[in-house]
Order: structure tokens, then sequence, then C-alpha cells
């Protein structure tokens, strides 16, 4: 992975000097060192790949793996079943809202019952949603023929060690299970089993996304304070005090890299959108997916000459798997001016077309080249946005591993509900 800075910041700012740097990597390590804050050490990584690949093994003849739950408990997966696709003939699916037109197609799409596999994932075990249609996945299959004491042949839980609702049902009525560690929070766990069970039965290569991660986090570890990781925090740091830009863009030119845009946007929104008690402040750095080339024709004209509140992410994948001639003999200009050159040579254009524009325009960008699409870099991908979370929390100093707001909001949920009885 490669990163690059197009931005419009004096070389002799501070936040660009040594000092500042080190002051940036020394408060990285002193969050990533926490014991309660586990991304960065992924320490049960080997353990969580052994008890993922049992349950796999238990259940691989499932024609259907039907995830339940929401934010950090779906994004993660849903990023990287996008990325590599499902290359087994087992369907994968996701029951991620309370939406019941949504949840209507997805049981639809569950042809024979008794092969499905329903995975639910909540680490509190308690979110409103995700215990809606879990009620709803059992009573499809009761009324699908399934007896009430062989459920445990249909459902896996995933969820806190030892605490919690689903923890203590899986207890007592016996389902197999698997964690959601303690020193992870939700929206930083796609690498335990919340993201590796439903991989697997993606047939992606679990090993090397962990792989991909482990490396970025020890390159991190022992480079110095100059490394990117702490360059792209002292740039946005730069930008959001001197120049008031608050909103980050990531815009990978993939459509397989789609989600890893949503899935940044809770990561970076849900971990940056604080209220600051000690200085009774609210910060924050608003995420706003996106993707290229499709977006060019969408949000990019706001980019380009909306208010200059923005840093851009832009993202290439520098080899794709597949290409296309554009020699097709059609007798029209623009597909002429198309003819000697391959779909990816286009990609490639509308990428450094795009990227001298932002320039030109005076905006700042990031710019992020990956060699290819694969679970590797996908790794460090996450690795470095996950750090970069923690890092740009620390300089708010803010809690990004929290989210009070969500909380308050559930809480309320509640009390309406209640208000209908
Ligand atoms: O990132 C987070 O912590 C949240 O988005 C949670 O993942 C989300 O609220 C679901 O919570 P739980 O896994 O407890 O059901």
């Amino acid at each position: 992975m490669q990163i690059e800075f197009k931005t419009f910041i004096d070389e002799d700012h501070k936040t660009l000097k040594p000092d500042f740097l080190s002051i940036m990597k020394e408060r990285f390590n002193s969050v990533t060192n926490r014991e309660d804050i586990g991304f960065f050490r992924l320490k049960d990584s080997e353990r969580h790949i052994k008890e993922c690949t049992d349950i796999y093994n238990k259940f691989s003849k499932k024609k259907y793996f039907i995830q339940i739950g929401i934010g950090g408990s779906a994004l993660g997966p849903q990023m990287l079943i996008d990325a590599f696709g499902n290359q087994n003939d087992c369907r994968i699916l996701f029951m991620d809202n309370t939406d019941a037109e949504y949840i209507q197609d997805v049981i639809d799409q569950i042809e024979s019952p008794k092969e499905a596999l329903f995975y639910v994932v909540s680490k509190s075990g308690g979110t409103a949603e995700t215990v809606a249609n879990f009620a709803i996945a059992k009573k499809f299959l009761l009324d699908s023929g399934v007896n009430e004491n062989e459920l445990n042949n249909y459902f896996v839980f995933c969820t806190d060690p030892k605490s919690g609702h689903l923890r203590k049902m899986a207890n007592e009525e016996n389902y197999e299970t698997l964690e959601v560690p303690n020193d992870l929070g939700g929206r930083f766990s796609v690498f335990s089993p919340v993201g590796l069970l439903p991989a697997l039965f993606a047939k992606i290569n679990i090993e090397e996304l962990i792989k991909g991660a482990q490396d970025y986090a020890q390159e991190v570890s022992t480079e110095g304070a100059d490394h990117d990781l702490f360059t792209t925090g002292a740039h946005l740091a730069y930008l959001l005090k001197e120049e008031g830009i608050n909103q980050t863009i990531l815009m990978p030119y993939s459509s397989k890299l789609k989600n890893l845009s949503h899935w940044f946007v809770q990561l970076w929104g849900e971990s940056l959108g604080k209220y600051n008690e000690e200085t009774n402040s609210h910060t924050g750095l608003t995420p706003i997916p996106a993707y290229g080339a499709t977006d060019q024709h969408s949000q990019m004209q706001l980019f380009m000459e909306g208010p200059n509140d923005k840093v851009l992410f832009l993202l290439e994948v520098v080899e794709k798997k597949y290409n296309f001639s554009l020699n097709s003999k059609i007798n029209m200009e623009p597909a002429k001016d198309l003819e000697n050159y391959s779909l990816n040579q286009l990609i490639k254009a509308q990428f450094n077309g795009t990227l001298k524009a932002l320039e030109q325009r005076k905006r700042n960008v990031v710019r992020i080249s990956i060699q290819k699409n694969n679970e590797y870099a996908m790794g460090q991908l996450v690795m470095y946005f996950e750090s970069l979370t923690a890092l740009m929390g620390e300089y708010l100093g803010i809690n990004a591993f929290n989210q009070p707001g969500v909380e308050l909001g559930k809480k309320f949920a509640y009390e309406y509900l209640k208000s209908l009885a």
C-alpha cells in the first residue's frame, strides 16, 4: 500500500515537524497499548481462526448463511464479501435492518430453510434490531418444520465471551458460540469472528486478511514517527485546525470496494463524532462515502467546486483481475476515441484526471494505491483506517471507542415502544 499527500500545507507548519509527529506516535502508542483496546494487537487471531474454522467445518454443508447483526456486527463482513465475492455455493445474506419489506426479501431467498444457518452477532447481546431479526428467524424455522429442540443446528451466536443475554441463552440452551472479544468494539471487530466466520463461508482467505493487518501494525510499531499513518494524522490535524476542513471522503476507484466506504463511514463517524465534556465542545470529522468512477458523475462536482471543507482519500487499485478491450469498431466518434485503449486504462485515466483537476482547484487529497484488490491489501487498509481513527480520537481528545449518542437513541426507542403498549 502506498500513500501520497497532495495537500496544500505549508511545509514549515508545525504539524509536519518531527516533534509533532513524535507526539502523535506517543499518543497512538499509549492508546493502542491499553488492555481494553485490542484492534491493533489482534492477539487472539490464531485462536479465532481455529474456532471459526471448527464451526465452519461443522456447518459447511449449509446452503444459506444468514448474518443477523447491525452496525459493526454487519458492515465489516458485508465489505469483505463485496470486495472478494462469494466463492462458495452457500448463499450469504444479511438481516441488518428492521425494514419488514427488506427482511421479507431476505427470507424469500431461503428456499430450503433446513439448509440455513443463522449467525446472530451482537456484542451486547441485546440490540433491538438484532433481537427482532433473531425472533423472526426463529419463527421462520419453526414454521418451516424445524423442532424447537433442534434449533441449535440452525443458529450460531457471536457475542461477549462472558456476559449478556445471548451468552446466557447459549449456555443454557447449548448453542454453538464464538466471541466478540472484550477488547474490540463492534466497528473495530471485522477481523474477529464477527467477520471471519462469514468470510470463511464465502471462501475468503482469512489468514491473508489477518497477515495484511498484522504486517501493517508491525510496520507502524517498528518504523519511526514519520510513518504514513502519523503523517496522515498530521495532515488531517492541520487541515482541521488551520483550514476548518472537517469532512472526510473515502473514494475507492472500484465497485468492489464501494462498501469499504460504508464501513469507513461507520468507523469514522461513530468513533470521532463526540461531545467533549472537558472542553464543552462537539467534535467530529464527517465521513462521506463515494466510489469512482461512478461518483464522478454525482458528487464530484460538489467536491471540486463546492465549499473547500473536505479532504479526499482517493484509492486506486493498480492491477485489476480482469480487463476489456474497447476496440469495438463502433462507428461513432466517442467509441473511436476509446478504441485503442482498455477499460483499465480508462479508469486509470479517470482517476489521474480527477486527481489533477482536484489539485488545480486546490482541493486536499490523500492518494492511496494498492497493487491488487486482495485479502492482504484489505488487511492493510482496514488496519490503516482503524489506526487512523484511534489516532484522530487521541488528537481530538475524545474517546473513540464508545458511542453514547447511539445508546441514547436505543433507550428512547424502547421508551417509545413501551408507550405503544
Ligand atoms: O460499533 C459499534 O460498537 C456499534 O455500531 C455496534 O456494532 C452496534 O450498535 C451493534 O451492537 P451490538 O453488537 O452490541 O449488537
